[in-house]
C-alpha cells in the first residue's frame, strides 16, 4: 500500500494530469487518491473487479463474486441487461442531466444505493464502515444486512440521512421487536425486508473455495491471505468479521458452511402472517426485497408495503429463475408503489436501462465491495463517481434530460 501511495504521489505532479483532466468535462468533483484521477486507471467497475480479485483472498473472493448452481441465473441478469437497447438522439442542443429523483418521500441526489451484502467487513475490512461514510457523505442510501459483521448500533454514528437495514426475519419475534428497536433507535429509517432466501441455497463455489461463517483460518486460507498482505493487516488490526447481530442472541458461535450460517439457525421462512405483524410492528416506511412475480407485486400493495425491490439475491439463491430486468416491466405494471431494483448493474448504463423499464431506483451490492477492495475506502466514493459520469455521458447520447425522460427512450419496449 506504502509503495502504492508514494508511487502516485511522485506522479501528481506531472502536468500530464491536466490532459486526463480536461478529457472528463463532467467531473464536478474529481474522485482522487493524493492526487491521481482515478478515472484514468480504473474508469470502469470491471477495472475495480480486475484489482480487487488480486486484493481479496481467494476464498472470500468466492464468497463474493459467486452464485449458486451453474450460476446461470448470474449470467442471465447482465445478459438481459445488455439486451435493454435504447435511442440515440441528435441536434437536441446543449444540456445538463439531473440525475436526481424522489423515494419514499425523501429526495435522492443520484437514483442509486448500497445494497446489503452479508458479511461486508469480510469482503474488505472495515467495509460497513467506509460504506456508511461514504453513502453519508454522497447522501445515497446505504443498506445494513443483518448477516453484516457490524450491527445497527456500531454504525449509528456514520451512517447519513438515508439508512435502511435489511431484515432476515427471526422466528423468535422477541428477537424481532429488540432488533427493529435496535435498528431504529441507531438512526435507520427504512426496513427492508427480505423474501428471496426461503430455504439455503447450495452456494457450490463458495464450499469449494472454503469460506464458513465465521471464518476458520487453516493452512489453505492462511496460505491466500499471505498472498494479500493489505487485506490481512487490515483484518488483523480489525479482528476476524463476525455475524456480530445475529451472534448477539445466540450462544451458538461455531463456524458453518457459508451457505448455512448463523442466520439460517435463527430465521423463518417468513409467510403472509408474519408480514402482517411486521406491518403492524414498523411504523417507519417497509420495502420488501426479492420480488420477482407480478402477483405478489399487486398482494403487497394490498397489504401495505411501501415498496416494492426486484431482486434475484443476484443469482445466489436459484440458478433456474429470470433475470431481474426481465422480471422488471410486468412488476411495474402489477403496482404503485415504487420500484426498487438490483441484480447484475455493472455501470451507470444499466441503471439507465432499468428506469427505462420502470424502476424509481437502483441497488448495487457487489460493485461497491469491489471499489473497496481495490482502492480501500476511495474506492466506493469511485464507483459512486463511475456510475454518475457514466449515466451523465449516456443521457448525454440518448438526449435524456432527467430520469423521467427514459422509458420514451426505449427501442425495446418490450420485455427483453
Ligand atoms: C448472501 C446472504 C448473506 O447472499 O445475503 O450471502
Amino acid at each position: 500500500m506504502l509503495s502504492f501511495e508514494l508511487k502516485y504521489a511522485r506522479r501528481r505532479h506531472l502536468p500530464a494530469l491536466h490532459f486526463r483532466r480536461v478529457a472528463f468535462p463532467f467531473t464536478d468533483r474529481s474522485s482522487s487518491v493524493l492526487g491521481m484521477d482515478l478515472h484514468s486507471k480504473y474508469p470502469a467497475i470491471s477495472d475495480l473487479k480486475s484489482r480487487a480479485k488480486r486484493r481479496i483472498p481467494h476464498f472470500v473472493w468466492e464468497y463474493l463474486d459467486s452464485a449458486t448452481g451453474d450460476e446461470s441465473t448470474l449470467h442471465r441478469n447482465h445478459a438481459a441487461l445488455q439486451n435493454v437497447l435504447l435511442r440515440t438522439s441528435v441536434l437536441h442542443g446543449e444540456f445538463t442531466p439531473d440525475l436526481s429523483t424522489s423515494l419514499l418521500g425523501q429526495d435522492h441526489p443520484l437514483p442509486f444505493g448500497v445494497a446489503p451484502v452479508g458479511m461486508s467487513g469480510l469482503i474488505w475490512p472495515g467495509a460497513e464502515h467506509s460504506l456508511a461514510r461514504m453513502a453519508a457523505q454522497e447522501n445515497i442510501p446505504y443498506c445494513l444486512s443483518t448477516m453484516a459483521s457490524k450491527t445497527p448500533d456500531d454504525l449509528a454514528g456514520d451512517i447519513g440521512a438515508h439508512a435502511w437495514f435489511q431484515l432476515y426475519p427471526p422466528r423468535d419475534m422477541g428477537i424481532l421487536d429488540d432488533m427493529l428497536r435496535r435498528a431504529k433507535a441507531a438512526g435507520f429509517t427504512t426496513l427492508v425486508l427480505t423474501v428471496d432466501v426461503p430455504v439455503a441455497s447450495r452456494r457450490e463455489r463458495q464450499i469449494r473455495g472454503g469460506m464458513t461463517n465465521p471464518p476458520t483460518v487453516g493452512p489453505k486460507i492462511l496460505a491466500q491471505m499471505a498472498l494479500c498482505p493489505v487485506w490481512t493487516n487490515g483484518i488483523r488490526k480489525a479482528g476476524m468479521p463476525r455475524p456480530k447481530l445475529m451472534e448477539s442472541y445466540t450462544e451458538n458461535r461455531s463456524a458453518l458452511p457459508s451457505n448455512q450460517h448463523i442466520g439460517y439457525l435463527m430465521r423463518t421462512s417468513p409467510d403472509w402472517d408474519y408480514f402482517k405483524a411486521l406491518r403492524e410492528t414498523w411504523d417507519g416506511p417497509l420495502v420488501v426485497k426479492g420480488v420477482m412475480n407480478p402477483g405478489d407485486a399487486a398482494r403487497l400493495s394490498d397489504e401495505g408495503a411501501d415498496a416494492i425491490w426486484v431482486s434475484n439475491h443476484a443469482g445466489r439463491q436459484f440458478a433456474g429463475g429470470a433475470a431481474t430486468i426481465t422480471a422488471l416491466p410486468g412488476i411495474r405494471a402489477a403496482t404503485r408503489l415504487p420500484v426498487i431494483f438490483d441484480s447484475g448493474i455493472t455501470g451507470g448504463l444499466d441503471i439507465l436501462r432499468a428506469i427505462a423499464l420502470g424502476a424509481d431506483f437502483v441497488m448495487l451490492g457487489r460493485a461497491f465491495h469491489y471499489g473497496l477492495g481495490a482502492l480501500g475506502d476511495a474506492g466506493a466514493a469511485h464507483v459512486v463517481d463511475i456510475l454518475r459520469q457514466d449515466m451523465i455521458s449516456n443521457m448525454g447520447q440518448i438526449g435524456a434530460r432527467q430520469l423521467s425522460d427514459l422509458p420514451a427512450t426505449l427501442a425495446t419496449p418490450a420485455a427483453p
